[in-house]
């Protein structure tokens, strides 16, 4: 169960910079015309229901139980941030560290979504090849920071079993990956053509990886479909809400929006919904074409340790955010404080409490410091951090992300503004046929340079 507190986004609590009581009600109208947009078809909801791969990735990961020492995956955006964020939010917090024992036999994991030689170097160096499977993400199968890491994947396992280390996740039909998965028969699944890359993480992009993490991935998709249920109706419509709140607050100037877990696991969520709001919804042209530059900002921040670096700004700065906490009623674990230095009361008064409760009252105080101070805030409440709950966590922010777009009209799938900077640096790469960009940034690096 998740349930969204949206208490302090309003007047009677955070004042002028709150929003009427019946703002719901209110903006009815909005909401149902989002609503007859969004039952058209959504793709991620889709995919929920039309998932025939779903045995083939279990009895995929079945096989592979217990063989490999290491899982690599390369990808990057949507191919990398949902596999990530579930394989933090589920799995032991030192997965790569505890025994192969402990961890049940699964592998260690390392997803690398960056092409920094730094990185992929010392990558490389830690791992043995021999013992490793790699799982190569992309949709378009045309994204140069993975193929650039495939390919020096492929040189180091040349002269081993390449098509038993390697598994390809690209369109089923078209691409690159796909001509060279039909063309060397390695394993492959299919990302489904409709699905947006951010939108993917309930399709083979996240679910092949969590299998072979040992992750529930029928749980997942059965909380995805919950959600997917509940939010078929307007009324009590937990994205629904999300989205509206955010918008009417965004049009009022809070374009700041901050996902703040108070579950460590989470912060992979926290990423993973900023490239979603992010990609989705800063848009220069609305859907009529008409320039607007919308977008609000988003923002990762972890309670507690954000409180000793962001809340400030959040407490005393500019009126142009919204918080939104992201909680769960208990931790997994429970950690006692001890109880010593009984004359010293800034230390005592810790002793007999839990971890539990000191990261409970943090988030409590957190919340109450800034509605005391006019700041919206809410909270995303999980009954437990599962597969089940996060599954349905997904789906709520994809469908919250989708509602927001159709608010401000713009189309929230597509991500335009990120081309002109790929035909760069294909362009710097030599890659042909570029000639106008060629010039273009040929240009840019002759301009004049003023440097202190
Ligand atoms: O959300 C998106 O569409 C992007 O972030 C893509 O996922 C990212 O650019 C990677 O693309 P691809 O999966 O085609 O390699």
């Amino acid at each position: 169960m998740i349930l969204f507190d949206y208490s302090n986004l309003l007047e009677e609590n955070v004042k002028e910079h709150g929003l009427p009581k019946n703002f719901i009600e209110r903006h009815q109208g909005l909401i149902k015309e989002a609503h007859h947009i969004l039952s058209k078809g959504l793709p991620f909801i889709d995919i929920l229901y039309k998932n025939d791969y779903l045995s083939s990735i279990k009895k995929f990961s079945r096989e592979n139980r217990g063989r490999w020492e290491n899982l690599v995956v390369f990808g990057i955006g949507g191919s990398c941030l949902g596999p990530l964020a579930l394989h933090l939010a589920l799995n032991h917090p030192f997965h790569n560290i505890i025994s192969k024992e402990k961890r049940d036999g699964l592998p260690r994991a390392f997803f690398l979504d960056n092409i920094d030689p730094e990185l992929i170097f010392g990558l490389l160096e830690s791992i043995e090849i021999k013992n490793t499977l790699f799982l190569v993400i992309s949709k378009s199968g045309k994204t140069s920071e993975t193929l650039a890491q495939f390919l020096i994947a492929l040189e180091r396992l040349k002269d081993l079993d390449l098509k038993r280390q390697v598994v390809i996740i690209t369109d089923p039909e078209r691409g690159p990956l796909r001509r060279i998965c039909n063309e060397e028969g390695y394993t492959s699944f299919p990302i489904p053509p409709a699905l947006g890359g951010r939108y993917s993480v309930l399709s083979p992009v996240g679910l092949v990886s969590s299998a072979l993490l040992g992750i529930d991935i029928d749980a997942l998709i059965l909380g995805a479909r919950d959600m997917a249920e509940r939010c078929k109706d307007i009324k009590d419509n937990p994205a629904y809400v999300f989205a509206l709140s955010h918008y009417l607050l965004y049009k009022e100037g809070k374009n700041i929006h901050i996902l703040m877990p108070y579950i460590n696991a989470l912060g992979g969520i926290a990423d993973w919904f900023c490239q979603l709001w992010a990609e989705s919804l800063g848009k220069r042209y609305n859907i009529n074409k008409e320039e607007v530059f919308c977008g609000p900002t988003p923002i990762k921040a972890i309670g507690v340790k954000d409180q000793h670096s962001q809340l400030q700004l959040y407490m005393e700065g500019p009126y142009d955010k919204v918080i939104t906490f992201l909680t769960a009623k208990d931790y997994r674990s429970c950690v006692n404080i001890p109880t010593f230095y009984p004359d010293i009361t800034d230390i005592s008064f810790l002793g007999n409490h839990t971890l539990n409760e000191l990261i409970k009252a943090e988030q409590i105080a957190t919340e109450a410091a800034l509605t005391s101070e006019r700041r919206p805030n809410a909270k995303f409440v999980l009954d437990r951090v599962d597969p089940f709950n996060l599954g349905g966590l997904f789906v709520l922010f994809e469908i919250a992300t989708a509602t927001f777009g159709t608010l401000c009209k713009i189309n929230p799938f597509d991500q335009p503004g990120v081309e002109l900077g790929k035909l760069y640096t294909h362009a710097l790469m030599g890659k042909p046929n570029l000639d106008k960009e060629k010039e273009e940034i040929e240009k840019f690096l002759k301009r004049p340079i003023y440097q202190v």
